[in-house]
C-alpha cells in the first residue's frame, strides 16, 4: 500500500490569517488522510524579501507554530525546514543547467515587477534579485527532490508548477529515463476567494486580513470593522452580497448558514448583530488553535526539536535521491 506523495511549501511570511487557513492550511492538512504528506517551511524563498534576521527567524517560528496549532501532526506528517536540507540547493544547481532563461522571463511574479518598473520609469530590473528571478527553479528543486506526485497549492502557484513539470520533462528527455518524477498540481478551488474586511480578496497586500491568532478582544474589534452598507436594522438584507455573511459561511455548517440567511431576510438583524454572530463563531472555532499556538510560541525549543527531527528525516530521503541523480548525470 504505497501511498502517493503530497508535498507543499509554506513561505514564512508571518502572521497567518484566516484566508491562509481556509485557502491553504486546511485543504493541505486534509490530504494527509490519503497521501504521504511532506510539508516544509520555504525559508530560503523568504530570504528574497526578508533580509532582517530577527524578522525572518520569528516568521519561521510563527508559521511552524501555526501549522502545528491547526492540526499538523508531526508523528504522521513530515515537517521540515528547506534550509536544513542542503540537497535542495544541489538539485537546484542541476536544474539551472536545464532551465532556459526565457522560461524565467515569463514567470508572472518577475514579469509583474518588470511591468511596475517600466510604468514608474525605473530600470527594468530595479529591485529584482537573482533569487527572485530563479525562484521557480528553487521551487522545482523542492518538489522534484522528494518525488512528489501531487503538490497542493493555490491557483497563484499554477505557473510555477507548470515550470517544474517542464524542467523535469526536459531532464528526463535528455537522459532518456524518468529520473525525476513529473509532479501534478492540485489546485484548491472549492474555497473560492476569501473576502477580507473591505470586501476585496483577503490579502496582506491589501491590509484587510483577519489574523488567525488574535486575542479575543482584538478579534472582536477587527470584526466590527468589516465594511457593510448603510441599511437600517429593520430592513431585510441579502446575505449573498454581504461581506459578513461571506465570512460566516466559512465557519458555519449548513444548518447555521440557513438559519442566518433567514434572519438576514426577515429584517430586524442589524450589522452589529451579524458581526457579533460572526465574531462568536470565529472565536469558538479558533480558540483551541489560538491556545495551542500561544503555547508553542512560548516554547520555541519544542518547535526546534520538531523541525530538527523532521529535517533529519528529510535529509535522508533527499540524499538517497541525490546519490541516484549524481550517478545518472555523470558527476559520481
Ligand atoms: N511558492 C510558494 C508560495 O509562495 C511556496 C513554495 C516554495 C512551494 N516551494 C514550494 C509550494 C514547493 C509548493 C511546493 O506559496
Amino acid at each position: 500500500m504505497n501511498k502517493k506523495i503530497a508535498l507543499t511549501g509554506i513561505k514564512p511570511t508571518g502572521n497567518p490569517h484566516i484566508g491562509n487557513y481556509f485557502g491553504a492550511i486546511k485543504p493541505a492538512l486534509q490530504l494527509s488522510a490519503q497521501y504521504e504528506t511532506r510539508y516544509f517551511i520555504a525559508d530560503y524563498h523568504a530570504l528574497n524579501q526578508t533580509k532582517d534576521p530577527d524578522v525572518l527567524s520569528e516568521r519561521i517560528y510563527e508559521i511552524a507554530a501555526a501549522w502545528l496549532a491547526c492540526g499538523l501532526d508531526p508523528e504522521h506528517n513530515l515537517i521540515y525546514k528547506q534550509s536544513a536540507v542542503p540537497q535542495t540547493f544541489e538539485l537546484s544547481t542541476i536544474l539551472l543547467a536545464f532551465t532556459p532563461k526565457g522560461l524565467m522571463n515569463r514567470a508572472h511574479a518577475y514579469k509583474a515587477m518588470v511591468q511596475t518598473n517600466n510604468e514608474l520609469n525605473k530600470d527594468t530590473d530595479d529591485g529584482v534579485n537573482m533569487g527572485l528571478f530563479t525562484y521557480p527553479v528553487l521551487m522545482s528543486a523542492d518538489i522534484l527532490l522528494f518525488d512528489a506526485d501531487v503538490v497542493p497549492v493555490g491557483s497563484d502557484q499554477q505557473q510555477h508548477l507548470e515550470m517544474a513539470t517542464d524542467i523535469a520533462e526536459v531532464i528526463n528527455r535528455n537522459y532518456k529515463k524518468e529520473i525525476l518524477k513529473v509532479p501534478q498540481a492540485l489546485i484548491h478551488k472549492d474555497t473560492g476567494i476569501i473576502v477580507g474586511l473591505d470586501g476585496r480578496k483577503m490579502s496582506k497586500s491589501y491590509n484587510n486580513t483577519i489574523p488567525m491568532f488574535l486575542p479575543e478582544k482584538k478579534l472582536r474589534k477587527l470584526i466590527m470593522k468589516i465594511v457593510t452598507n448603510s441599511q437600517t436594522i429593520e430592513e431585510p438584507k441579502d446575505p449573498d452580497i454581504c461581506n459578513v455573511f461571506a465570512l460566516y459561511k466559512l465557519f458555519a455548517d449548513q444548518q447555521l448558514q440557513e438559519d442566518m440567511k433567514k434572519r438576514y431576510r426577515a429584517g430586524g438583524l442589524g450589522w452589529g448583530h451579524a458581526k457579533q454572530a460572526l465574531f462568536e463563531i470565529i472565536n469558538e472555532t479558533i480558540s483551541s488553535f489560538r491556545e495551542k499556538y500561544n503555547r508553542l510560541m512560548a516554547d520555541k525549543g519544542y518547535i526546534d526539536d520538531i523541525l530538527e527531527k523532521g529535517s533529519a528525516q528529510a535529509r535522508e530521503l533527499a540524499e538517497q535521491k541525490l546519490v541516484l541523480l549524481r550517478k545518472e548525470i555523470g558527476v559520481r
